[in-house]
């Protein structure tokens, strides 16, 4: 990419300020953002706890609103949606990772993939679901219910869900949170091939330094700003990162 190439935001936050509570008690969880998640790319965000990463995610993904600010996805800014609006957004634009799989228990694999475009009326695109079901590794478990997965593979069935609607963003918190490591690091390994193969955008939530290298970038808060930004991360650079920021503060 050369510098004059202009970056088509998926997603972006324009000085996004977030208050929770009021008086004595207000918690400033946002303190001033501006955060552009470029489409096509894998963006980690990290940051110590209650450095405001959830937040950041939610509002991003209108599933909060700011109190200042704007939100954006696409061109599309949250903030002028009314309810109905933002939820069809959220159904049409957006897909959602997180730590819980959220799977329904008395549907297969294949019904929880599509479930989402079930609800919204829309018909799967069959190609894509078949490259989704490949790309995540589960077509002999396509007719199994998820008790009958392991995490990791309900991880994954969650994966195939989020992308099935071919949204512009997923969005993940802490995705890997409940799963070992080597079945972490197969469902990173899986969001950033979606990424890759299916040109699509992925917003994650990580504390860990080893799931935020599988990133094309990483981005630090604390406090409910940004601090700083690393492309091509690795564990042991974010590591030593999220190890200097300790040491200052
Ligand atoms: N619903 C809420 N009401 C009041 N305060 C909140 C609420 N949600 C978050 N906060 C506060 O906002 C700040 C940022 O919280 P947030 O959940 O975004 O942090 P985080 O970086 O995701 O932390 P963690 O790594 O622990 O998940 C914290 O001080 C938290 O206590
Ligand atoms: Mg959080």
């Amino acid at each position: 990419m050369t510098a004059t190439t202009e970056v088509r935001a998926a997603a972006r936050v324009v000085d996004a300020v977030k208050v929770y509570g009021g008086g004595d008690t207000a918690v400033r969880a946002l303190d001033g953002v501006d955060v552009t998640f470029p489409a096509g790319r894998f963006t980690a965000i990290m940051g110590p706890s209650g450095s405001g990463k959830s937040t950041l995610m939610h509002c991003a993904a209108g599933l909060d609103t700011l109190t200042s600010g704007a939100a954006y996805i696409g061109d599309t800014e949250l903030g002028a949606l009314d309810d109905r609006r933002l939820t069809l957004l959220r159904r049409d634009r957006a897909g959602f990772v997180f730590q819980a799989f959220n799977l329904v228990p008395t549907l297969t694999v294949a019904e929880n993939i599509t479930l989402p475009l079930d609800l919204a009326g829309r018909r799967a695109d069959q190609e894509w679901t078949e490259a989704l079901v490949d790309i995540v590794g589960l077509r002999d478990r396509l007719h199994h219910r998820p008790s009958e997965l392991s995490g990791g593979q309900q991880q994954r069935v969650a994966v195939a869900r989020a992308f099935a609607g071919r949204p512009d963003v997923v969005f993940a918190d802490e995705p890997t949170g409940n799963l070992d490591s080597r079945s972490g690091a197969e469902v990173l390994g899986l969001l950033a091939r979606a990424v890759r193969e299916t040109d699509r955008t992925v917003v994650m939530v990580t504390h860990d330094p080893v799931a935020a290298a599988h990133a094309d970038e990483v981005l630090f808060l604390a406090d409910g700003r940004l601090v700083d930004r690393m492309e091509a991360p690795t564990a042991d650079k974010v590591l030593d990162r999220m190890k200097a920021f300790e040491a200052r503060s």
